[in-house]
């Protein structure tokens, strides 16, 4: 063979590699509405980034079926490049080949660029849109899984890892997505279900499509299994975009800074009548928080799913935050199980990844009712608790208006290490609220008075006196500072400064014992 035939040879299959399964199958892909794997990573990496690897890797496997079909590639592509000049590492599944079917050739590719990633300290972001374990395989396919979740569980909290939706995700294969930091959804074409709707109706007789049972609006509302939903990929891949700039390359690292013109110094008089006079009523926490964060930018996570707790990502004079608050105009607020478990698994990752915790408190306590106590309150509430007190990250806490009971003590107290604890005129810092406390400690003064109604309204006025304010907690340092609340940026940002370079370490341990 001729150098020139050697060169050609090459270019050929290059060029194969370029087609996947084929112009039919990338055609009938175009008409469901979705890119194929190499268009999403042109849209993904900045132009002309991306480096593939293994382009030439094949199947193995001459058994039942797959005859002579070879794709190069094998069905996904994996490489590297760059998002606004940082590094990441990724897999896209080529639904073109074999339905994106993973056989142990493909799974390795995967590990190839999950164990890069690790040596070198780079997010690793995985463009879901498969049929599974490739039939043909058998256990070598199933095996190929297992060691992609190994090195999902070894890579967490040590590199983030994005998972994007974009077809089908079914069987075991969710359990990838599902241990990554974050899952994107695309609403329309994809889904995520362990059983799909054929085994369900076979075993517990229940009829429902895919997209009810499994598509992007349900696990963004309903199961809180996907973090955000978006109505195309290219939003959904805008998405992973935003979330890394938010995020350090790796747990060694801080996240990156991002210059502002929004002055520091900036005070937002809107703040000073936020709180209604009336303690029953809510407000739209959203207002709080972007009135406080730089170019009032909060990219919330989750927004659809226990909305009685918000979380999201910001920043504070350039800084990357992560932002917790109570949402009043929601259960009033109250931390029910859903908002525990939200919250905690967002608590850890900013712990995780260095990102600081900003917490606007506004919490009447923990969700009464029966459902509550049954399906586990008390464990799913330690979660967020637990987290709280393990984080290590600068953690300031603004309390806006109520912090009652247990809840107080868990959402970022002074208790729990936090570092720097605001309050606003307004806060009320209480074992419970007034009518609650009335009711409990004069239930008998109250049933012999001559008026009764009378007597609780002098005594519930009279424990709102003693204890609805921030005074006490701050003559105790429980409060650092009670301050206006048109204060609250520059004095959030001032907080961050003086902690950047807080370094807390807990107790060395193989792992703790988080009640899961
Ligand atoms: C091999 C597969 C495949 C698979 C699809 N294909 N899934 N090949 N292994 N798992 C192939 C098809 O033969 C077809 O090939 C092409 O991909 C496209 O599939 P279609 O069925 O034509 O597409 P569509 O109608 O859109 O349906 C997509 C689908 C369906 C819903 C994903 O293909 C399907 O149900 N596949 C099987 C899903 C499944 O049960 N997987 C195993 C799950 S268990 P041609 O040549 O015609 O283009 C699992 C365990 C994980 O994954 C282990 C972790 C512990």
């Amino acid at each position: 063979m001729t150098n020139a035939e050697r060169v050609e040879r090459l270019e050929r299959m290059r060029g194969e590699s370029l087609l996947g399964g084929g112009p039919v199958r990338i055609e009938r892909q175009h008409t469901w509405g979705k890119l194929t794997a190499r268009e999403r990573i042109d849209l993904l990496l900045d132009p002309g980034s991306f480096v593939e690897l293994d382009a030439f890797v094949t199947h193995r496997s001459h058994e039942f079926g797959l005859g002579d079909q070879h794709f190069l590639g094998d069905g996904v592509v994996t490489g590297h490049g760059t998002i606004d000049g940082r590094l990441v590492f990724l897999f896209s599944q080529d639904f073109t080949v074999f339905g994106g079917s993973l056989s142990e050739a493909y799974a390795e590719k995967i590990c190839k660029i999950m164990d890069r990633a690790m040596d070198v300290g780079a997010p690793v972001i995985g463009l879901n849109d498969s049929g599974g374990a490739r039939i043909q395989e058998g256990v070598t396919s199933l095996a190929g899984y297992a060691w992609i979740f190994t090195r999902n569980v070894l890579s967490s909290g040590v590199i983030p890892q994005i998972s994007v939706i974009m077809g089908p995700c079914a069987g075991g294969a969710v359990y990838s997505p599902a241990i990554t930091d974050f899952t994107i959804m695309v609403d329309g074409t994809s889904y995520m279900f362990v059983t799909g709707p054929n085994v369900i109706k076979a075993v517990t007789h229940e009829e429902i499509d895919s997209d009810s049972l499994g598509g992007a609006m349900v696990h963004t509302t309903t199961s809180g299994v996907a973090h955000l939903a978006a109505r195309d990929e290219a939003v959904a891949l805008d998405h992973v975009r935003k979330l890394l700039s938010y995020l350090p390359q790796n747990n060694l690292e801080d996240p990156p800074r991002v210059e502002t013109r929004d002055p520091v110094d900036r005070r937002d008089a809107s703040l000073d009548s936020v709180i209604p006079d009336d303690p029953a009523k809510p407000y739209d926490m959203h207002d709080v928080i972007k009135a406080v964060v730089d170019d009032r930018d909060f990219f919330e996570i989750q927004p659809g799913w226990a909305a009685n707790i918000i979380i999201g990502f910001a920043r504070l004079g350039g800084r990357s935050v992560g932002i917790v608050a109570q949402q009043p105009a929601v259960l009033a607020g109250a931390l029910d199980i859903e908002a525990s478990v939200k919250g905690a698994r967002f608590v850890r990752t900013c712990d995780a990844f260095n990102v600081p915790l900003v917490t606007f408190v506004d919490v009447p306590g923990f969700m009464p009712g029966v459902n509550q106590e049954h399906g586990g309150i008390i464990k799913h509430g330690a979660k967020l608790l637990y987290a709280y007190c393990e984080a290590t990250v600068p953690k300031l806490a603004v309390i806006t208006r109520k912090a009652y009971g247990g809840a107080y003590d868990v959402m970022s107290s002074k208790h729990v290490r936090g570092d720097i604890n605001f309050a606003w005129p307004t806060a009320q810092i209480a074992v419970m609220g007034a009518e609650g406390a009335v009711n409990i400690i004069f239930k008998d003064q109250i049933a012999k008075a001559a008026d009764p109604k009378a007597e609780h309204r002098r005594l519930v006025a009279e424990y709102e006196a003693q204890f609805d304010h921030p005074y006490i907690a701050a003559s105790l340092g429980y409060i650092d500072e009670v301050i206006l609340p048109s204060e609250t940026r520059p004095r959030l940002i001032g907080a961050l400064e003086m902690l950047k370079d807080k370094r807390q370490v807990n107790p060395r341990k193989k792992h703790g014992n988080i009640p899961l």
